[in-house]
């Protein structure tokens, strides 16, 4: 059988995204709970990362260890890739020993690459065309807190990114309104003119207005360090503050995949306030990727 891979969120169908979504607070649920599931035995993950990562390292062993299972770390310093081994080669040589492969990397192609010769599913661990890991947390933060988030409204306020860019998928995977505010010139690489349910603004109060869930991200992403001074004055008006917030729904929640810039794209008041789920979500990273294992090398066997 072809192995599944999770390259972008539109890679699982709708309905099997959703139920992924509540088994994943199942697991969470288990967990706390302390029951022993050990589904991976003797399986190994590798991490193949050339970007640096807290969460998702962190989430995806600690996974894999409440799984029985083991995990391979590797940056590019310690394979050949790092000297030029093609990607294609280096795909079926690890995907013949090990059971899942996920990958961190700058160039979203690299990945694809990667996964046309892999004999194992490949999950994307963050590219700069979108990182679906972090929304699958996302999603099952919100349904935690406030249910269904289909027809909510969502409003993603900064770059035009690699997170922006998940959430437009995630808006057609559940079915929510997106309103992107973005500097001028920004326009996010995966929208698309006729996407009836997203708009576009470069106002943030106008993206922010009867919003029930307010995201933001870093204004430089990894791999954009040259350009932060120059970017902390092009997103300046772009700032998730309590004038933002005030906008939104009563019951609006704000989320941050982190790390966060404080007093840049959010202000510490909101980051710390009671409707910032930020360290909720930071945690389900580690539940919802349970279950994207699971339905990548279980419920495929
Ligand atoms: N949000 C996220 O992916 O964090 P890390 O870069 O720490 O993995
Ligand atoms: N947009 C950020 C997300 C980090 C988790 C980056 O790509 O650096």
């Amino acid at each position: 059988m072809e192995s599944k891979h999770f390259l972008t969120l539109l890679d699982i169908p709708k309905e099997e995204i959703k139920n992924l979504i509540h088994r994943a607070i199942e697991l969470k649920k288990m967990t706390k709970e302390n029951i022993v599931y050990t589904p991976l035995q003797n399986k190994t993950l590798a991490l193949l990362f050339d970007k640096s990562s807290t969460r998702t390292r962190v989430s995806f062993e600690v996974g894999m260890t409440h799984f029985g299972g083991n995990t391979l770390f590797l940056s590019p310093r310690d394979t050949q890739l790092g000297r030029g081994e093609p990607i294609e080669d280096t795909a079926k040589v690890i995907s013949s020993m090990v059971d899942c492969v996920v990958i961190r990397t700058h160039d979203h192609d690299d990945v694809v690459k990667f996964s046309s010769k892999s004999s194992v599913p490949v999950i994307n661990g963050l590219t700069e065309l979108v990182h679906p890991c972090q929304l699958l947390a996302d999603v099952m933060t919100y349904v935690e807190i406030n249910g269904d988030i289909t027809g909510k409204k969502v409003a993603w306020i900064g770059d035009a990114n690699n997170m922006c860019n998940s959430y437009i998928n995630a808006s057609k995977q559940f079915d929510f309104d997106l309103s992107i505010a973005t500097p001028e010139k920004y326009v996010p690489s995966l929208y698309k003119k006729d996407d009836k349910n997203i708009v576009l603004t470069h106002d943030p109060l106008e993206a922010a207005r009867n919003a029930d869930l307010i995201v933001t991200d870093v204004w430089a992403s990894m791999g954009q360090e040259d350009e932060e001074d120059e970017r902390k004055k092009i997103f300046k008006s772009l700032q998730v503050n309590k004038n933002v917030m005030n906008v939104a729904n009563k019951n609006a929640i704000f989320m941050h995949c982190l790390p966060a810039h404080r007093g840049e794209e959010v202000t510490s008041e909101v980051l710390d306030s009671k409707s910032s789920v930020v360290w909720q979500e930071a945690e389900n990273r580690l539940h919802a990727q349970k279950a994207l294992l699971e339905y990548l090398l279980v419920t495929n066997i």
